[in-house]
């Protein structure tokens, strides 16, 4: 996806220059409140951002990403870049591989495809026990989220409570727009995610993402056969309890010829 440069912009350079002054203070501020402090990466654009402000500050925050064991070659290629390239550590953690073998043997590997239920119930799985673990011990934690990023983010805020884990959670860059994240990764050399550049904005696992068409919503090629109101995977449930409630079609992608792209 060709993006314009951003260099010949000065308005656009001076706010993504303040932007980034306010995150870093942001994450400083959260890393004075609280001892013990999380950024869950997804490897996202909005998650390299993140990752080098806390690199470039120095900010004592543990960055851990969830592999589900079903991400684009892309994602492992990424981590391996962002490690050789920010010499941080990533914590990995996988899906607890009972619970896993047990569903797989009953429902098959791919029967995510099959109900709305199923989906969750493999996303259940795959990321939201294991961010449960990655959380334990943890008394905050950091996301990439953008309030712009869809209709299930509209009033993102920066700062929340957590419920289900009791731990506050911030959202830095609820505020950004996609375009300043971008000028923000360009000007700054930040490494990120091949298939970005492939029309796919947001990534997830391979199976459940596809790229997306000039004009869509940048979330659009996830979960792409659910309603946009149904599609998010768990990790953040809350504030947009009836955007996730039983609205979703019956419908499934390969029944209806509408496999991965
Ligand atoms: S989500 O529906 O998969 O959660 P998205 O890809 O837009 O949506 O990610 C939003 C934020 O959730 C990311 O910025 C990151 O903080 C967190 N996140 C999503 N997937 C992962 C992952 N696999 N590992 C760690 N954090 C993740
Ligand atoms: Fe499973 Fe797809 Fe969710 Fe990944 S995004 S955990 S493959 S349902």
């Amino acid at each position: 996806m060709k993006r314009a440069d951003p260099s010949g912009d000065a308005a656009l350079l001076a706010r993504i220059a303040e932007r980034a002054d306010e995150a870093t203070a942001f994450l400083r501020r959260i890393t004075d409140e609280f001892p013990a402090v999380a950024f869950a990466s997804s490897l996202g654009v909005e998650d390299m951002l993140l990752t080098d402000l806390i690199a470039r500050a120095r900010l004592p925050i543990t960055i851990f990403t969830l592999d589900t064991g079903r991400l684009p070659e892309e994602t492992y290629a990424l981590m391996a870049t962002q490690r050789q390239h920010y010499g941080l550590p990533l914590q990995v953690y996988f899906p607890e591989h009972v619970a896993l073998e047990a569903w797989v043997g009953e429902h098959g590997v791919n029967a995510f495809y099959d109900s709305v239920e199923q989906r969750r119930q493999c996303c259940r799985l795959r990321k939201v026990e294991p961010l449960g673990r990655a959380l334990a011990g943890q008394q905050a934690w950091i996301t990439g989220q953008r309030a712009e990023q869809s209709v299930t983010r509209a009033g993102l805020p920066l700062r929340e409570h957590d419920a289900v884990h009791g731990i506050a959670k911030f959202n830095p860059l609820a505020e950004w727009s996609e375009r300043e994240v971008w000028a923000y990764v360009d000007t700054h050399h930040v490494p990120y995610n091949a298939l970005h550049d492939r029309f796919f904005p947001s990534i997830g696992c391979a199976p459940c993402t596809r790229a997306i068409t000039p004009g869509e919503d940048v979330r659009a090629g996830r979960w792409w056969w659910e309603n946009a109101e149904a599609r998010e995977c768990g990790l953040h449930p809350g504030q947009h309890a009836d955007a996730s409630s039983a609205s979703a079609p019956v419908s499934s992608p390969i029944r209806e010829g509408k496999a991965p792209q």
